[in-house]
């Protein structure tokens, strides 16, 4: 538990004159008798704490009377040593000290104790009370991994919460603080309070522009310096982090690449389209389908989960640098295999194909009749001689290239 007073009177002396513990109250006003210790007091949140009420006799019977003007009270509340307690906020000690069990945000204020000492002297004391609690420790939430020199980037969000006071958030670059100046560095900041517990959420949105030809790889921290009434450590800081400084390159090829290579998959199969460029800053990548955009969030894959014959198409992605220039891949087609002419005309074509070869095979049937009857004809015509002979000696040994030469010339 907590004790925190001043000094107590030290039995048959002046009690302005006992020796003081550290750090001594001030003892700024002095009139007819009445001595008042004031002093500023900090206590944590949740804990107990406890106020001595000076000069006053450690035993009843005892002559004292606190008064309290916190954000509990209206105007002021009086409590004494014979009254009851007050709820469960604060109540009088037997030795005439004022505790409160468990310190809340609501109990900042005022606290005055009025006794009379053994020595029929009125001693008074003053308490300012401010409450505290220490937050844990800050992050750096969304941290950049790359920055852009000579644009503005994102670096990351420094956020704490749970403390009391808020306290006040400040970024650091290789060790040293970083001023908003509106331009090459500047902060968003943002407090809010929990609803319930009253505790603060601060956070620090740090954009900066790094410059050209600067060093590659900068040290960010960021730390949560705690309001002055908190003891202890004054300060808390994140862990550093240090993204790479890329020097801009410009939007000039936009590539897509489709896995599985050739964008031709099983039905229910799955396809990943990923839209490739050099720009730096990577640019906003868009999605086109036969030529039409796609209702989709701007991101450099497109993932096709289960592709079915609606997600056949020409695909291509269209890339938008800061400087709104865009630039269009060439287009690559997804297709399922088996459903080129998709499911209905399936059929159609294979009855098609059937007849189509049936009518080709009575074609072929045809020709070779008709070719043999013509050469009947030729014999029947023509009575065999020497020359004619040696002919279809000839003919019988190239009987290829004279079908090709006759079909070439007497076709159908
Ligand atoms: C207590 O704090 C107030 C302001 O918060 C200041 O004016 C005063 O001097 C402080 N008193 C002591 C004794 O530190
Ligand atoms: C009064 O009693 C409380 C609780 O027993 C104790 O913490 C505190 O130190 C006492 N105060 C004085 C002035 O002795």
């Amino acid at each position: 538990s907590y004790f925190i007073g001043g000094p107590q009177p030290c039995p048959g002396s002046v009690p302005y004159l006992c020796p003081s513990p550290s750090p001594p109250p001030t003892y700024h006003a002095f009139s007819l008798g009445a001595v008042v210790g004031s002093q500023n007091i900090s206590a944590r949140i949740g804990e107990p704490l406890v106020l001595t009420c000076k000069g006053a006799p450690r035993k009843p019977p005892q002559q004292l009377e606190w008064k309290l003007n916190t954000g509990r009270t209206e105007a002021w509340k009086v409590l004494s040593p014979e009254g009851d307690s007050w709820e469960s906020v604060a109540r009088v000690l037997p030795n005439g000290s004022l505790l409160l069990p468990a310190v809340g945000i609501q109990d900042e204020g005022t606290f005055r104790c009025r006794a009379t000492n053994r020595h029929g002297k009125e001693i008074k004391s003053n308490y300012r009370l401010r409450v505290y609690q220490i937050p844990g420790k800050p992050e750096i939430v969304d941290p950049a991994s790359e920055l852009i020199a000579g644009i503005p980037n994102k670096v990351g969000t420094c956020l704490s919460e749970g403390g009391y006071p808020a306290g006040t958030l400040s970024w650091h670059l290789h060790g040293k603080a970083l001023v908003p100046d509106g331009k090459g560095v500047s902060v968003r900041e943002e407090t809010r309070r929990h609803p319930d517990t009253g505790l603060f959420t601060v956070q620090s949105e740090l954009t900066m522009t790094p410059a050209r030809g600067g060093p590659l790889n900068p040290t960010f921290s960021c730390s949560l310096s705690l309001s002055p009434s908190a003891p202890g450590r004054r300060v808390l800081h994140t862990a550093p982090i240090q993204p790479s400084v890329w020097e801009p390159l410009p939007l000039e090829e936009v590539q897509l690449v489709v896995e599985p290579e050739g964008g031709t998959v099983a039905p229910g199969g799955a396809v990943t389209l990923t839209c490739e460029t050099s720009a730096q800053p990577p640019p906003q990548i868009h999605w086109l389908k036969d030529g039409s955009p796609l209702a989709i969030a701007p991101s450099s894959v497109l993932f096709l989960p289960e592709v079915g014959a609606q997600d056949q198409g020409i695909y291509s992605c269209v890339a938008t640098d800061q400087g709104h220039r865009s630039k269009e891949s060439p287009g690559v087609s997804v297709s399922i295999i088996g459903l080129e002419e998709g499911p209905g005309l399936g059929l159609v074509a294979l009855v098609l194909g059937v007849l189509g070869s049936l009518v080709i095979a009575a074609l072929l049937v045809g020709i070779l009749l008709w070719k043999r009857q013509q050469r009947l004809h030729r014999e029947e015509r023509k009575v065999p001689e020497c020359p004619e002979e040696e002919e279809q000696r000839a003919e019988l040994n190239q009987p290829e290239e004279q079908e090709t030469a006759e079909s070439n010339v007497g076709g159908p």
